[in-house]
């Protein structure tokens, strides 16, 4: 498929050949990412630092920014510590080269996002898929290889489908010791749980065996990654994981931008509140609309149509009518090619009306 080309954006529309487009995609969930006084701490830091810090941390590319916004992210997600990659591909990598210290084995969803494969099968672990979202499948194969150690790796909440991880279930099917939880949060973080702060806090587990990694670029609207959790696990990170230890972190602007845009999450509630109305508004769309949407607090909505081109043909009704509704190739979905939509909090209820009024005309 063709890449998308965009020369502007604002949280709600996209401009692509000189028009400007109602748009219903990406992972902006908080509209954060133009958020001003998230800007105006990238412009600060800018000032202050350059770009790059031009080397890795634990040579002379370290500043009191990045150790700060560890310690803002460990707080915002109520755990002992944490610590930054340059993205939330580079944090599973980075999670996967600790535990293999002790971990032999990874079991994997079956719809994964691809960097938890490749950061197990990077860090040399025995990977084992268990069936997509059922508990049952990864406790039978822990089991199997409980004297190995056994990690369980999953999304929090999955991209492609918008369905939620099983958590609590997940932590049962584990073995007590030498046994893990890896949530990647990707698509979790700033959107569930009441502070905001994701998937674990959505179930409210606190447990010695869970470990989180989460991008920055989506719900918080910047751009790196981060391992949360345990001190000893973090530590465990910092010590052995080549790739943290071997690459240059996040440029420092963008450090000073992720932690305003974690201030402002946490100082301002209405901006989840909005997030939750604009989801409800779209599933009720969805469901009026005769589609089978998700009950969960997620603002994903995937869909497929039973012809490709009949998909093809509604999205472009939309965009002739000036809507953007991602008709995208990924997998995971329902189709290998299918519509995923998502609301962000600063989308309007007029324009969530907008969406499904157009998808009404189309879709019938
Ligand atoms: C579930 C999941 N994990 C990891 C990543 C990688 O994060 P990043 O883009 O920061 O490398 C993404 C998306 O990009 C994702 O959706």
């Amino acid at each position: 498929m063709p890449r998308l080309p965009v020369t502007a954006s604002s949280p709600t529309t996209i401009t692509v050949n000189a028009k400007e487009l109602l748009a219903f995609g990406g992972c902006n969930y908080l509209g954060l990412a133009h958020h001003p006084d998230v800007l105006a701490a990238m412009r600060e830091g800018l000032a202050r630092f350059g770009i790059s810090t031009t080397a890795s941390r634990e040579t002379t590319g370290n500043t009191t920014i990045h150790d700060d916004l560890e310690r803002d992210l460990a707080t915002f997600c109520r755990q002992e510590s944490a610590i930054l990659s340059a993205e939330g591909y580079t944090a599973n990598i980075a999670a996967a080269q600790a535990l293999t210290r002790d971990h032999g084995v990874a079991l994997i969803d079956a719809k994964a996002h691809r960097s938890l494969r490749s950061a197990a099968a990077a860090a040399g672990m025995q990977i084992f898929d268990y069936e997509h979202l059922n508990p049952d499948s990864a406790a039978w194969l822990a089991r199997q290889y409980a004297d190995a150690g056994v990690a369980i790796f999953t999304d929090g909440v999955f991209a492609a489908d918008g369905a939620l991880a099983p958590l609590p279930g997940l932590l049962a099917a584990l073995p007590k010791h030498r046994a893990t939880l890896l949530v990647d949060d990707c698509h979790g973080f700033c959107v569930l749980g009441s502070r905001g702060s994701g998937t674990v806090e959505h179930f409210n587990l606190d447990d010695p065996r869970i470990c989180i990694t989460t991008t920055l670029a989506k719900g918080l609207g910047v751009y790196g990654g981060s391992v949360i959790g345990r001190r000893a696990f973090v530590n465990s990170v910092r010590d052995h994981a080549d790739v943290y230890r071997r690459s240059t972190p996040p440029p420092t602007p963008i450090a000073m931008a992720a932690r305003a845009a974690i201030a402002t999450v946490s100082r301002d509630p209405a901006l989840l509140a909005s997030l939750r109305r604009n989801t409800d508004q779209l599933r009720q769309g969805l469901k009026d609309l005769g589609l089978s949407p998700h009950n969960a607090p997620i603002p994903i909505f995937t869909f497929a149509l039973p012809e490709a081109d009949a998909m093809q043909r509604v999205h472009q009704a939309l965009l002739d009518e000036g809507v953007y509704a991602p008709f995208i190739e990924y997998p995971g979905g329902p189709t290998p090619r299918f519509f995923r939509l998502t609301v962000c909090a600063s989308h309007t209820p007029a324009q969530v009306s907008t969406l499904v009024a157009a998808l009404k005309r189309h879709l019938a």
